[in-house]
């Protein structure tokens, strides 16, 4: 028989030699485990704001700390702004990221510059549906991750005029990431989105470790009159890959306490305010 590893509930912040995932205490590890969570987010800066959707540093930093020890490898195959690699470096961890839209990509470059970060962040250039010919082209070779956060386009949703946008129309922000070819957010049909979607998250799963991690934060979205549960169907069509299946392991709800009630459907029909959005926790088990 082996040697039982010692509960530690790290009531005094001590870190068990015994833990393989992370640097937390029992203590820390356990009150992440809750399924739901608040942010306090700080302001966004004037360059940061110009991305239609950009998630705080925080949220990207908790599944980060969570999911990987320092020194280990982080990947972003939607890179937007550089909120992952930003996270992944302020908790001393290396980074890749891929992102389509040029303009996305100076200021994630200008944001990392600007952190003076001592690990190796890289932020790329190019598009995800082909992970190999973006990596070959900065060569990066070989590269195994331990874990991936990160939130692709939430179908076409930015392109349909919605209240929230029009607002951001009106300040001139963007109000989708760009006209690109292979910008994903691009696509209309709903079942093709889904599909292409697996698609890259398949080549994820080529160049993750085995017990590696990926979450993903994304959200079922409203649209003509009905739902379409794009966070439940990213589930299905990630876990229904053959040999490139990965499990679900559970999804954790953020919680958006911060936006305000817009007047939706009122006096004629049912349409929520949506203010949750799905992180969905997987793991590739070979
Ligand atoms: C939801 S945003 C990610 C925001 C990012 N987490 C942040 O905090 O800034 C999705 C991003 O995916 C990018 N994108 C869309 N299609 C892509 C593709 N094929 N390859 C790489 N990036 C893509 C979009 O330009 C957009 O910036």
């Amino acid at each position: 028989m082996g040697r039982k590893a010692p509960i530690d509930l790290g009531e005094r912040g001590k870190l068990s030699p015994y833990n393989k995932l992370n640097n937390l205490t029992g203590k820390e590890w356990i009150k992440f485990t809750k399924s739901w969570f608040h942010l306090n987010p700080k302001a966004r800066k004037d360059n940061e704001i110009l991305h239609p959707a950009k998630y705080p540093e925080s949220l990207a930093q908790q599944f980060i700390e969570f999911f990987s020890k320092k020194g280990d490898w982080i990947f972003d195959p939607f890179l937007g702004t550089a909120s992952t690699l930003i996270a992944a470096g302020d908790c001393e961890r290396n980074g890749v990221g891929i992102e389509i839209t040029k303009k996305y990509m100076k200021i994630s470059k200008d944001r990392i510059k600007e952190g003076n970060y001592k690990t190796e962040l890289k932020p790329l250039l190019g598009s995800s549906l082909n992970i190999k010919k973006v990596f070959d082209k900065n060569k990066i070779i070989d590269k195994v991750f331990d874990c991936t956060v990160t939130s692709p386009p939430y179908w076409n949703q930015l392109e349909r005029a919605s209240m929230r946008q029009k607002g951001r129309a009106d300040k001139g922000l963007d109000t989708k990431y760009s006209n690109a070819k292979g910008d994903i957010g691009n696509i209309d049909d709903y079942k093709k989105f889904v599909e292409t979607q697996a698609k890259i998250f398949d080549q994820v799963y080529d160049i993750t470790k085995d017990k590696g991690y990926l979450i993903i934060i994304t959200n079922n979205v409203f649209f003509d009159g009905r739902v379409y549960p794009l966070a439940f169907d990213t589930a299905t069509s990630l876990t229904n890959r053959g040999e490139k299946s990965w499990v679900l392991k559970d999804e954790k709800i953020w919680l958006q306490n911060d936006k305000p009630l817009i007047a939706l459907g009122v006096n004629h029909a049912w349409v929520g305010n949506r203010h949750h959005q799905y992180c969905l926790i997987l793991r590739k088990e070979k």
